[in-house]
């Protein structure tokens, strides 16, 4: 048995400062905490992949070659003034220091269009990552993917240690949307289409 915290926020959609009330509830479940440090590593890495996330592909053309590097950490909603979004890397990421050499960095958010290549743009052999992918590359050496539902144009604007990945702050100088294709979504160590008859559940529509 567990306590769970529930605001009442969410039920009346009203927000009135201190008046925010919590209700303490008691309910049945199958959950069980596991402490992070005497834990095998893989059910950490089964927690996590149950958060599910958008996935973005960084790149750019640097010294004549393409970089590219695919970032399910990508996130969105930083700050708005000035514009920012963020992704953790990891330290051992050969393709970051080269990626972080571009003055400007395309953002290109991966669409249902590129399920099955998706793979592909994480690969081990670097030079195939962009093959058969339709991309184009912007003056400033911005790589952006076709058929993707958001691009957006970045300069790197912070970097901050954060375990054995570093923080990306980014600043976003030019976007554009496309909502004619959909986002691809990242759970479960798969891709989801927001358009899978399963995903797309109008109960779950949110206002
Ligand atoms: C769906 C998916 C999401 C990924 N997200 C990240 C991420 O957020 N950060 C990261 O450092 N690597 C991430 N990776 C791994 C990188 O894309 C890449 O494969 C890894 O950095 C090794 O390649 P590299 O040495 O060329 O960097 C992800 C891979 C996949 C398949």
């Amino acid at each position: 048995m567990i306590t769970s915290l529930r605001n009442e926020f969410w039920d009346t959609g009203q927000l009135s400062g201190s008046a925010m009330a919590t209700t303490v509830t008691d309910q049945e479940s199958d959950h069980v905490l596991i402490s992070t440090h005497t834990a095998d590593p893989t059910a950490l890495r089964s927690a996590f992949a149950g958060f599910p996330s958008g996935v973005a592909a960084l790149a750019a053309v640097v010294d004549g070659e393409t970089q590219v590097l695919l970032a399910s950490s990508f996130t969105v909603g930083v700050s708005q003034d000035p514009p920012l979004v963020l992704f953790a890397v990891q330290h051992s990421s050969s393709t970051w220091p080269q990626l972080r050499q571009a003055a400007h960095l395309g953002v290109s958010v991966l669409g249902s269009r590129h399920a099955e290549r998706a793979r592909q743009l994480a690969g081990k052999d670097r030079s195939r990552r962009l093959l058969d992918i339709d991309h184009q590359v912007q003056p400033s050496g911005a790589l952006l993917l076709e058929h993707s539902p958001v691009w957006l144009e970045c300069m790197i604007e912070n970097e901050y240690p954060a375990g054995d990945h570093d923080i990306i702050v980014l600043r976003v100088e030019a976007m554009a949307t496309d909502d004619a294709h959909s986002p691809l979504v990242w759970h479960r160590r798969g891709f989801l289409s927001l358009t899978d008859p399963a995903a797309a559940d109008p109960r779950d529509a949110v206002g």
